[in-house]
């Protein structure tokens, strides 16, 4: 699905002299690379501060932890997500209100944002999926007119651009309250282990995330309350630098491999090639089609006999899952979710193709599906 070797051949030179030079200044824990990371990292996003930690879990967990939720009060989220976004609010003893999403752009749909919220409700929490933005002006919208939180999972699209009705044009992630990311290696900027931020324009918030990502501390050794320890690896910071550079370059790529594939299926009555939406880029951390009237597990069986890899992102909705299972939401509660579960099939996309991989794969499986 990605292929990470060829890319770390090509920057090899510049990702290794960065590692040995965090190794000769033995500096593993908050050396420069950090900070040189965090402020590269801020003027990309256009975002007044970054503040890097251990993962995009962890990112979204000090979040909420930093806007002071208590036990009890509702998150509105995404049915159709990764299991980190629920998982988090879940954790701190929040409540966890999924919502419907858009069948098209696969991200949460304001007006179901808009029928869940309560005198509970603190925040919501879109979703960026597979590489775009969900419909943050109308989410802004809603937010200002309840007086919630957002806080962007940006985990799958970094570097996509949203483009406002007023022809305003900012980074997914930096137009919320915090916005978050995770780095894990196949992300669209992904360093060689963990790695994730927080997106933040306030500087008071900006402050408390700081204390919260490191054990509350406000001072040397006093905690004026409970944090966690979570942070990026110089290392993995010295990497990033280097990546950093590259990461317009890698979305282009990915949008040139995304757009071979949409010509490839274009008519294909079997499935549906991923739609843009008119108010963001689409950065592409997945090529994900729906698929109809062909027997999705038979079809991957067969792609992978012929050695072409495709996955399902996500085969079981959150709220049919033991961990979440909650009597407010049954089987049937989230229909489109629950069809994109049944339905979604993503096949490879990373920056690294070789001239004829993507021509066998689109042959071999427009063969598959019409056979
Ligand atoms: C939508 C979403 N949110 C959060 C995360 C969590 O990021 P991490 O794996 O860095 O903890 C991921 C990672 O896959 C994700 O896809």
């Amino acid at each position: 699905m990605v292929d990470l070797k060829p890319q770390y051949h090509r920057i090899k030179p510049e990702i290794d002299a960065a590692i040995e030079e965090v190794l000769e200044s033995t500096q593993f824990i908050k050396g420069p690379a950090v900070k040189k990371f965090e402020d590269d990292f801020a003027r990309y996003m256009g975002v007044k501060d970054i503040v890097a930690c251990a993962n995009g879990t962890d990112a979204l967990q000090i979040a909420m932890m930093a806007l002071g939720y208590q036990p009890g009060d509702e998150v509105i989220t995404a049915s159709f997500t990764y299991v980190a976004t629920a998982e988090v609010i879940a954790l701190l003893k929040l409540k966890p209100v999924l919502v419907e999403v858009n069948p098209d752009t696969f991200t949460i749909d304001p007006a179901a944002i808009e029928a869940a919220i309560t005198p509970r409700t603190k925040a919501i929490v879109p979703v960026h999926l597979f590489g775009q933005a969900a419909d943050m002006e109308a989410i802004l919208k809603i937010a200002a007119k309840h007086k919630l939180h957002v806080i962007e999972d940006n985990a799958q699209a970094t570097g996509a651009d949203i483009t406002f009705r007023d022809g305003r044009k900012v980074k997914a992630g930096t137009v919320g309250t915090v916005g978050t990311t995770s780095f894990f290696p196949s992300k669209n900027l992904g360093c060689y282990g963990d790695g994730g931020a927080l997106f933040v324009h306030n500087d008071e918030l900006a402050k408390k995330i700081r204390v919260v990502a490191n054990h509350g501390q406000t001072q040397q050794y006093v905690h004026d309350e409970i944090g966690v320890n979570s942070r990026l690896d110089t290392i993995q910071a010295a990497i990033l630098n280097v990546k950093l550079k590259y990461l317009d370059d890698y979305a282009l790529r990915r949008q040139q491999v995304a757009d071979f594939y949409d010509a490839a299926f274009k008519g294909l009555a079997q499935v549906q090639t991923p739609v843009r939406a008119s108010y963001s880029t689409h950065v592409f951390h997945q090529y994900t089609l729906k698929i109809n009237g062909t027997n999705r597990d038979e079809l991957r069986n067969k792609l992978s006999e012929r050695g072409i890899p495709s996955m399902i992102y996500y085969p079981i909705p959150l709220h049919l899952q033991k961990a979440y299972r909650d009597s407010r939401y049954k089987e049937g509660a989230f229909p489109v979710t629950e069809q994109l579960c049944k339905s979604v099939l993503s096949l490879p996309i990373h920056t690294e193709f070789e001239p004829g991989q993507l021509e066998y794969i689109v042959e071999n499986f427009k063969q598959l599906v019409q056979s």
